[in-house]
């Protein structure tokens, strides 16, 4: 089929979705910041919650702070007031990257005490997309039974493991690798990573 030939950008959709993204205090921050510089702020209604720890991880890890583009909207994560604490108004994808176990045992059971909380409860019970991106390991059957529960519940396990095969050089090119995954579930057509077996463009 000639269809297969096409280069990918020939073939992208635009369409605009609402889009959580939500940082908590994992390692990983860059993952965040990458996925936020491939969300087209002017395109998607693109949102951002941090947990308290998040902002200690971010001291740490990106000297320079999280660049957030013209009109990504933020909301303190002590406030109720965000559109997505109601099932009203969910946001069609909240994505928690990088996703602490902690973050991730309190959604598996419910925990709704803060907006980040509430906002996945909301998703996964309007069955809208939920993506976690933990990096933690080893896990402990803790953890991992709190995967399958997520997963149970409709959620996507997206650990940040990145990939080799296309032969990343730099460290943004590792990150890129998993942060393409999240944005193929997100459903936002990229050309971030290479794709195995791909014509080159
Ligand atoms: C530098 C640093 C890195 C951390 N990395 C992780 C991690 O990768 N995974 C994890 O589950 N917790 C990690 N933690 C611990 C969490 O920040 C801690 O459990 C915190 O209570 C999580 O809160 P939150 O889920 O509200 O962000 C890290 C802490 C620090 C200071």
């Amino acid at each position: 089929m000639r269809l297969f030939h096409f280069p990918r950008s020939a073939i992208l959709q635009h369409y605009s979705l609402k889009i959580l993204v939500a940082i908590t205090g994992a390692s990983g921050a860059l993952y965040a910041q990458r996925l936020l510089d491939n969300l087209d702020a002017r395109q998607h209604e693109v949102h951002v919650v941090m947990s308290n720890y998040a902002q200690q991880v971010i001291a740490e890890e990106l000297p320079e702070g999280l660049r957030l583009a013209e009109g990504v909207k933020t909301h303190n994560i002590r406030s109720m007031n965000a559109p997505f604490a109601s099932g009203s108004n969910p946001p069609d994808a909240m994505v928690v990257i990088p996703c602490t176990m902690g973050t991730l045992g309190r959604i598996a059971h419910g925990y709704s005490e803060d907006v980040l909380l509430r906002a996945a409860d909301v998703v996964l019970k309007e069955k809208k997309k939920l993506i976690l991106v933990p990096r933690e390991t080893p896990l402990s059957l803790v953890h991992i039974k709190n995967f399958e529960l997520l997963t149970l519940a409709g959620g996507v396990i997206l650990p940040a493991n990145p990939s080799f095969y296309a032969g990343p050089k730099t460290i943004v090119e590792v990150i890129d690798t998993v942060v393409a995954r999240v944005l193929d579930h997100l459903g936002v057509p990229n050309t971030l990573a290479p794709r195995w077996a791909e014509e080159k463009e």
